[in-house]
């Protein structure tokens, strides 16, 4: 468990973040089961709903590169913050042992959290039929 690489690889797509309407810019990086690096930043849209949040398009660029587990995952933004209920929910989807590094990027304080810790009792494939 190497967060260092995860943690320059958030900072750095946080500043590519597409923020123009919260101006709160979000980084997410992740490390997949092929011990690959992805990336994502969130991308608002003036219709404000279709706004997306960092941690989704990093998994989203996981599955388009062919890998579906999510091994641990960094986020970096102005005061750390936990992932939206949305993405808990997404994130468990792709892993249910992930290991998510929340970062301050102003004061690079951070702490580990799970996503199980973040979604208990989750819903999952495992309760459809
Ligand atoms: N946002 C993320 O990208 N990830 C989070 O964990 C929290 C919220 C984005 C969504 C929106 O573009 C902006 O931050 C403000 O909510």
């Amino acid at each position: 468990v190497d967060w260092q690489l995860l943690v320059d690889a958030a900072i750095l797509v946080q500043q590519r973040a597409y923020a123009p309407y919260s101006h709160f810019q979000v980084g997410a990086a992740l490390m997949d089961s092929m011990g690959k690096l992805h990336i994502g930043c969130n991308v608002e849209n003036a219709s404000y709903g279709l706004s997306m949040c960092a941690e989704r398009n990093a998994i989203a660029a996981m599955i388009s590169a062919g890998d579906q587990r999510i091994v641990q995952m960094a986020v970096a933004s102005n005061g750390g913050v936990t992932p939206c209920g949305a993405c808990r929910q997404v994130i468990s989807e792709f892993g249910e042992q992930v290991t998510i590094l929340l970062l301050d990027s102003k004061t690079l304080s951070w702490r580990v959290c799970t996503i199980s810790e973040l979604l208990p009792r989750a819903f999952g494939g495992q309760h459809l039929s």
